[in-house]
């Protein structure tokens, strides 16, 4: 490897078993990217702030042990490549299974359940491992490696691209 070593860059919060969490830990995961200054397109920001709102969410409806509080956690790789994000609650993980989504009339009656699969969906990878304390759930996403484009540029190139095939998701422009 050339040039200087990068570390992993990381930060914990411990936050209370709580719905406030959510928002809370939403926004300190945006904020702390920014402040890291990693750029990302706003799809990207959207589903991490997605997939942050849903681990946490679920951790906190559905920990049923005595700790009152859940350990979250945000690290972005050395070489920058990969952002990680996990929530470590204090139940052991038996549960969860994702349960398939339904569609049509059924689906009134079928309340929830898609969380697991829209993470699973918007993550690179994602999973649940025990830990000594009860288990954490974490997800995975790929970050753009060309960081030397403004925002700006990527902005409006993007809203361009996205008027003419809206299906097209850029995470990376090219740098030439
Ligand atoms: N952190 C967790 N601890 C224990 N059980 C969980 C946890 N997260 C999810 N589950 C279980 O997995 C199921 C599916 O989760 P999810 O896909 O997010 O759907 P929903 O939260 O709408 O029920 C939940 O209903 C719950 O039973
Ligand atoms: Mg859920």
């Amino acid at each position: 490897m050339t040039g200087t070593a990068l570390h992993a860059l990381a930060r914990t919060w411990v936050v209370v078993r709580d719905p406030s969490s959510v928002p809370l830990v939403r926004r300190r995961v945006v904020d702390q990217l920014t402040a890291w200054q990693i750029e990302m397109p706003t799809e990207l920001t959207d589903d991490i702030r997605l997939v942050v709102s849903e681990l946490v969410t679920n951790a906190v409806r559905y920990d049923t042990s005595d700790t009152p509080t859940l350990t979250t956690q945000v690290v972005v790789a050395p070489d920058r490549s990969e952002l990680y994000f996990e929530v470590q609650d204090g139940t052991p993980p038996d549960l969860p299974t994702p349960r398939p989504a339904r569609w049509g009339p059924e689906d009134e009656l079928t309340v929830g359940g898609r969380g697991l699969l829209l993470v699973a969906a918007r993550a690179k990878r994602w999973n649940i491992e025990p830990t000594e304390g009860g288990k954490r759930v974490w997800a995975t996403f790929a970050l753009p490696t060309t960081p030397n484009i403004p925002q700006r540029v990527r902005d409006t190139v993007r809203a361009h691209v996205r008027r003419a095939a809206p299906r097209i998701r850029i995470h990376a422009l090219p740098t030439k």
